[in-house]
């Protein structure tokens, strides 16, 4: 394996536009002859010749960068330094910035509650960086509800460093066949065609995937899921929603490591659609389609389907179209669920980040409270007992919200469950 490296690294890797193109980039941009001696790693240098210490070290060489300004295109991580006591991270990209995780949290709820704490583990999932601090999750030995070491959690796990999974002209995922010609996971990227075919969305791995290392009862079962994101997808959601679509899979492609979560097994149980993994409830039905149209805010079911959609909590469109996925990509403002399109659900997206978020299991809205906001504002800063805010300063909670303004919602809005539920079963 490592000779196939050297020699492709010595014969000049291929051309990239951007830098993965939806494919495998330069090998030079995470592998490294300049640290190895006769062909081995030499100190500092990671396993397979790599650039970091390990795998999630060598991505985010070029995915945290210091010095951003505010949400900036492809960094999904904020160094340490810059985010003090009371700031948070500054990534707003639809999966969530990693620096949540580094940031623990304590309040008292009352003047009787013991002091609670939101570890910063619980903020999503703990890649192992150990070149940016980032370590193995402190709880959970592996996957809830499956059986992924947390040892091994990387970005390597689920994205595929080298970009083989590719969706080809009649739909189907593929590991070899026609070229990768461009990332396949915007609404500007082109289709795939006789001779070409497209990167997985997000390079997202599928069915097969096992990391070097890994033994094969861990493979993946379920395919790449299906979604289109729009071109600026890391941004302020001040003003107008950032809007992903996700087309189908998603459920499916979580249960690859989670086989059985939220299935009942589980303390908290709810449905995620899911056709590979044989999930049968998880549709949102007509009556749940037109409460979520109609549902703007507790206290105010005046909204409308052409802009209904919400990015704080999402759904599955239900379809694998691309076409129809990147038309819903460039609405704006952007509708709901609609039944025209495919079979809308809720999928694991709805309620949780990919990669972390401000608060516990991250989840896109704090669901261990009963108001997300109170008298107006995300969280009491100023006072001495928290029961909403949870010991996030006003600027953290707004940014864990993508910077949507508290007033947009009701001075003392509920959870988020309700954009669905009229009446959450009980
Ligand atoms: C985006 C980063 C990245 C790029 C670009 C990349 N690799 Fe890798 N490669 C990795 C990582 C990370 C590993 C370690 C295994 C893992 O975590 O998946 C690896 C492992 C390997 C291995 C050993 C394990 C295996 O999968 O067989 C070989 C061989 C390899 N890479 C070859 C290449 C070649 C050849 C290129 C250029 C055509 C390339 N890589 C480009 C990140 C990359
Ligand atoms: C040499 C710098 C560099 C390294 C190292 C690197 N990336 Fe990237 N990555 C980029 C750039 C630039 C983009 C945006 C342009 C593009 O998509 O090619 C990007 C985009 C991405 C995307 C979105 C791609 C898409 O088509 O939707 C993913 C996912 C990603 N990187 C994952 C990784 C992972 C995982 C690693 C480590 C194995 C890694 N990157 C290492 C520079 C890098
Ligand atoms: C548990 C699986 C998982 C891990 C671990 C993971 N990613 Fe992702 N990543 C995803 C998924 C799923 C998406 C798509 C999120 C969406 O569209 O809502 C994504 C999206 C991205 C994007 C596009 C921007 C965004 O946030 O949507 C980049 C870049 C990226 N990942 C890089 C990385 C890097 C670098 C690491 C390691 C530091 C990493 N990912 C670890 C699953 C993962
Ligand atoms: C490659 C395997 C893998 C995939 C795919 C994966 N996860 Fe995980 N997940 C893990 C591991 C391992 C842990 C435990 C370590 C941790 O909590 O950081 C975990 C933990 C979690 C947690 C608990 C976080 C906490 O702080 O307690 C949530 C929530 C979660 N995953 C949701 C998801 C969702 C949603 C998806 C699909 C977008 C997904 N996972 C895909 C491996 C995976
Ligand atoms: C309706 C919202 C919702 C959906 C949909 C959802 N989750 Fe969750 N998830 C939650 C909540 C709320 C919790 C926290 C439960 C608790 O406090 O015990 C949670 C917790 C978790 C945990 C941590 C469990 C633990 O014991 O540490 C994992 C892992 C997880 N979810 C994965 C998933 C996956 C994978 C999917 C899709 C198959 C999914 N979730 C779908 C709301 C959701
Ligand atoms: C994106 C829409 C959506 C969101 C957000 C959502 N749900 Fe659901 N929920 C559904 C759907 C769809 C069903 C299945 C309805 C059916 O099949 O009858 C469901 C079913 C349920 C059930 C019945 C469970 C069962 O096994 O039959 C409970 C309880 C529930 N949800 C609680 C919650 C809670 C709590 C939250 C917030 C943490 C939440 N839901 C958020 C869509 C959603």
């Amino acid at each position: 394996m490592v000779s196939a490296l050297l020699s492709c690294l010595a014969s000049g890797a291929k051309e990239a536009r951007a830098f993965h193109s939806g494919g495998v980039g330069e090998c030079e941009g995470c592998h490294s002859m300049h640290n190895s001696q006769s062909g081995f790693p030499a100190g500092g240098g990671g396993a397979y010749l790599l650039k970091g210490g390990d795998a999630s070290s060598t991505c985010l060489t070029c995915h945290q960068v210091a010095g951003d300004t505010g949400p900036a295109s492809y960094h999904i991580s904020t160094p340490n330094g810059e985010m003090p006591f009371g700031t948070p991270p500054k990534q707003l990209s639809p999966g969530g910035d990693f620096g949540w995780l580094k940031k623990t949290y304590t309040w008292y709820a009352d003047v009787v509650s013991p002091m609670s704490t939101s570890a910063g583990d619980r903020h999503g999932h703990n890649v192992n960086a150990q070149d940016f601090g980032f370590q193995q999750d402190g709880k959970n030995l592996t996957a809830p509800g499956g059986a992924y070491p947390s040892s091994a959690l990387s970005c390597t796990s689920c994205h595929d460093p080298h970009g083989t999974y590719r969706r080809n002209q009649d739909g189907t995922i593929s590991t070899s066949g026609k070229p990768i010609k461009e990332s396949g996971s915007y609404e500007t990227s082109s289709a795939p065609d006789a001779e070409t075919s497209v990167g997985s969305y997000r390079m997202l791995a599928g069915t097969g995937y096992v990391q070097p290392g890994m033994t094969g009862g861990l493979a993946f079962s379920y395919a790449p899921p299906n979604a289109v994101a729009p071109s600026t997808y890391n941004r302020s959601e001040a003003t107008s929603v950032t809007r992903v679509a996700y087309g189908s899979g998603f459920s499916d492609w979580c249960r690859n490591c989670h086989t059985n979560i939220h299935n009942g097994t589980y303390s908290f149980s709810h449905p995620a659609a899911g056709f590979a993994s044989g999930a049968t409830t998880g549709n949102l039905d007509a009556t749940m389609i037109n409460y979520y149209d109609q549902y703007i805010k507790t206290g105010d079911l005046s909204g409308t389907a052409a802009n209904a959609y919400f990015s704080l909590v999402p759904f599955e469109v239900g379809s694998q179209n691309y076409g129809i996925l990147k038309s819903i990509v460039t609405t704006t403002p952007t509708k709901g669920p609609d039944l025209a399109d495919g079979t809308p659900a809720v999928m694991c997206l709805s309620c949780h980040r990919a990669h972390a978020s401000g608060w516990d299991y991250g989840m896109r809205w704090n669901t261990k409270t009963s108001q997300i906001t109170s008298n107006g504002k995300y969280s009491q800063e100023t006072l001495l007992y928290q029961p909403f805010g949870q010991g996030r300063t006003e600027a953290e909670a707004l940014q864990a919200y993508y910077q949507t303004p508290a007033v947009k919602f009701d001075p003392n809005q509920q959870g988020l469950c309700y954009k669905c539920h009229a009446t959450l079963p009980q």
